[in-house]
């Protein structure tokens, strides 16, 4: 089936005005969860990539099999105050104020390439914050991966010219 078919659109959520891509159906599906997988995986594949880095929330359900099937160690990069060792952090814009996310100091070596998988990317602010967390412990950005990318959000422009794989566009 094509993997569309899995992504439920949910109007007016979070807030009215906004179309969210749901993308449990997906996850509920053995056959849809393993064909996304296979994407992915075969996109990572064509580098050498030594950590995966997923993005809490969503980023955490393909990124670890994307990491196990990849033989790559897996890194979470988490909300505010939720990581228990040395953290670096690194803000992003929201449409009203900012947030963070944080890496553990020692979970990157220099010289590390590295894939970033989140769910989707949307204007790119949480991705690109990712990225300088990586670039900051002195890895490598290979690729930027995402189950979906909202194209008419341009997430790309804060992404540079960093190489970037989605699943699905929308
Ligand atoms: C959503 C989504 C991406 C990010 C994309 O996460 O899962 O991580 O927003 O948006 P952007 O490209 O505009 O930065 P959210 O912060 O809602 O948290 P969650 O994954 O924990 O649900
Ligand atoms: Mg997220």
């Amino acid at each position: 089936m094509n993997l569309e078919n899995y992504i439920r659109d949910i109007q007016d959520f979070p807030k009215p005005g906004i179309v969210f891509k749901d993308i449990t159906p997906l996850l509920l599906s053995p056959e849809g969860r393993n064909q996304c997988l296979q994407q992915l995986v075969a996109a990572g594949a064509k580098h050498p990539i030594d950590k995966v880095v997923g993005v809490e929330s969503r980023g955490f359900f393909f990124g670890t099999l994307v990491a196990d099937r990849l033989q790559a160690g897996f890194v979470p990069v988490r909300k505010p105050r939720k990581l228990p060792f040395q953290t670096l952090s690194e803000s992003y814009a929201l449409e009203y104020g900012t947030d963070s996310l944080e890496i553990h100091a020692d979970a990157i070596q220099p010289g590390d390439r590295v894939l970033i998988h989140d769910d989707v990317l949307a204007t790119g602010g949480t991705a690109a914050a990712v990225c300088r967390l990586v670039e900051r412990l002195g890895g490598e950005v290979v690729l930027c991966s995402f189950l979906m990318e909202l194209t008419f959000l341009n997430g790309r422009q804060q992404l540079d010219n960093r190489p970037i794989h989605a699943v699905m566009t929308y």
